[in-house]
């Protein structure tokens, strides 16, 4: 969490700064604040909440903002003390000639702040920050090489940290450096940018040095160079981002979400391009390297994951013990990093995750590589950390996505999970030919059906306004649609904050309907298929007890003109292809009751969409 932006160049320093950071909001949104450096002087301007506020403190500060010649910026996903003006970065040492930017968390920092008040050292928050600043003005004493000192520095550190250090007597010199967070170097025509994530720089410039960990870089507004913790110099390759700047514009919706959420049939599209030509051919992953006999060997698939990413996980885990009959796992990444896992070289570990940067994913994705597993991850970010452990790697090219709410990145793992299962299937050739046919035949005709669901707002609107009162909401399903209600049900409460909970709808009996009364919402994800009449009669066992129920459904059956208060309808589809289409009304849904009340749906409370601390 948290965003950093640096720059040195000629353009205006403020509107630079501020600008990245507005694309890095979905990082984090409690407080923001920038150090600019100019001739002579180094200043820091803080706000509490989003950006806005500090765009507004420094309208009032222009005469000295616009000398500035470079600066270091922060948005801050609070983790160590309050989100308040002193607790926000950048921070500084005593005399305040060095300034810090940091995103992740200093777990040493205690130990590190009473050696430093020993020395002298006056803390004035309650950041582990704040250590940094003074360890490196320390290093720096000795060195008065800001390089160096930054070298020396992180030596003392543990946890995880990306770093954006400015001196004032280095007036052409950012330093930056990382570990277990993502910085990279946004390489300019006369003029050199750090940044958190690319879409902070990829309005100036589509060339990037991603830095691994431990490497230390140096910018000034000519020249960029890197070495490595022991200061041997690092040829580091440029890239060319594939981003465009469109891809961050609303396009004229009022929320990114709404924009994603319209996205999907041609996500789907495009991830279908060059994996799948005809129904008739075998898919395509070519960066997947499991061959038969890796296959074979397998005793075992473990799926990591968290939040949207594990609900698309489960499903995987459904699809993949369906059509290849190995034993799949599913767990949250945070559960799997704190016990002793059966983890071997004859276990397959898929890491899933929309950024490639969750901290717990890419935690147990090391842990199982170092006990020799192979290491799959389907990932919306080939150029991510966790992209980069991988052995096989499945790219699933939604586009970024700027809404903190996962949707189309969602969508896009669900047909990556697809497609890896029916690949598996071919090689392993353990499921019936004409069940993969009519799967690839049907897969390729989803976005249509997708675009008629979106075609057909209104009524999902309608359902909206009818139920955005409630305080609670519970969705049921069965089989492969049960993530959906999972995932149905976190849409709902992380952008609404209405108490949404998904249940396995034969668990309904065993405690949840108890809390059943006219007041309390269901809805039934009802999808024809082999579960279809057993979700049908826990339904009539919610309706026998007064509660507000709604159907999702793709059947025409009449009773459920009986059963249910109102009636969702998605096209018809085959049972285990149905969570792709079951979602996208349940995501419209959630954005709609959201938008009724009123609430910041791109960038809900407490929430940030890169999640890079334990
Ligand atoms: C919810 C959401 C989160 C993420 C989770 C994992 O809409 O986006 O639950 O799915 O934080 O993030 P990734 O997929 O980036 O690992």
């Amino acid at each position: 969490m948290c965003g950093i932006v640096g720059y040195v160049g000629n353009q205006s320093v403020v509107d630079i700064l501020l600008d990245g950071l507005e694309q890095l909001e979905y990082r984090g949104y409690d407080s923001a604040g920038v150090a600019l450096q100019t001739p002579d002087k180094l200043d820091v301007y803080k706000a509490v909440g989003k950006l806005c506020n500090l765009r507004e403190e420094l309208k009032h500060h222009t005469d000295e903002t616009r000398k500035a010649i470079m600066g270091i910026g922060h948005i801050r996903w609070a983790t160590h003390g309050a989100p308040t003006v002193l607790n926000a970065h950048p921070h500084t040492c005593n005399c305040g000639n060095l300034v810090v930017v940091h995103n992740g968390i200093v777990e040493n920092y205690k130990e590190l702040r009473e050696l430093l008040t020993a020395k002298g050292c006056v803390f004035k928050t309650q950041t582990d920050t704040e250590v940094v600043a003074h360890l490196i003005a320390q290093k720096y004493a000795l060195s008065k090489d800001l390089t160096e000192a930054v070298r020396l520095a992180v030596k003392d550190l543990k946890g995880a940290y990306a770093l954006c250090v400015m001196h004032k007597e280095e007036k052409n010199k950012l330093v930056g450096t990382k570990l277990n967070a993502p910085l990279l170097i946004g390489v300019g025509e006369k003029e050199n940018f750090f940044a958190s994530d690319v879409p902070a720089i990829i309005k100036h410039t589509k060339k990037a040095v991603y830095l691994e960990d431990g490497e230390i870089a140096t910018l000034t507004k000519d020249t960029y160079s890197v070495i490595d913790s022991d200061g041997n110099v690092v040829e580091k390759k440029v890239e060319m981002l594939p981003w465009e700047p469109v891809a961050l514009s609303k396009m004229g919706y009022k929320h990114f979400m709404l924009k994603e959420i319209h996205e999907q049939p041609d996500v789907i599209r495009n991830i279908l391009t060059g994996k799948l030509h005809t129904p008739q051919d075998n898919v395509i992953l070519n960066e997947v390297k499991l061959t038969r006999e890796h296959l074979k060997n397998l005793n075992r698939i473990q799926i990591i994951a968290c939040g949207t990413s594990l609900h698309a996980a489960m499903i995987g885990k459904y699809l993949i013990e369906t059509l290849c009959g190995i034993a799949v796992d599913v767990e949250a990444s945070s559960e799997y990093i704190y016990r002793r896992t059966v983890t071997d070289e004859h276990t397959l570990v898929i890491g899933v995750s929309q950024s490639g940067e969750t901290a717990d994913t890419l935690t147990a994705i090391k842990q199982a590589k170092a006990k020799g597993s192979h290491i799959l991850i389907i990932t919306n970010r080939p150029d991510s950390a966790m992209a980069r452990e991988a052995d096989s790697l499945v790219p699933v090219n939604a586009g970024i996505e700027v809404s903190v709410a996962a949707t189309k990145s969602y969508i896009a793992q669900l047909v990556s999970f697809y497609l890896l299962a029916i690949y598996m299937a071919e090689i392993k050739e353990s499921a019936n030919e004409y069940l993969l046919l009519s799967l690839k035949t049907d897969l390729m005709i989803l976005p249509q059906k997708i675009e008629q669901i979106l075609s057909h707002k209104e009524e999902i609107q309608k359902c909206a306004k009818i139920y955005s009162g409630t305080k609670d909401f519970i969705y049921i399903a069965r089989g492969i649609n049960y993530p959906t209600a999972l995932e149905g049900a976190l849409k709902l409460k992380e952008i609404s904050y209405i108490n949404a909970t998904g249940y396995p709808a034969g668990e309904l009996k065993h405690g949840p309907i108890a809390m059943l009364d006219e007041t309390m919402p269901v809805l039934s994800i009802l999808m024809k298929g082999c579960v279809y009449e057993k979700l049908l009669s826990n339904s009539e066992e919610a309706k026998a007890r007064n509660a507000r129920m709604i159907a999702l459904t793709n059947s025409e059956d009449e009773k459920l003109n009986d059963l249910f208060d109102f009636i969702i309808r998605v096209p018809d589809v085959q049972d285990l292809l149905s969570p792709i289409l079951a979602i996208v009304p349940l995501q419209l849904l959630a954005y709609y009751i959201a938008e009724f009340l009123g609430k910041d749906v791109d960038q809900p409370r407490n929430l940030a969409k890169s999640v890079t601390v334990e």
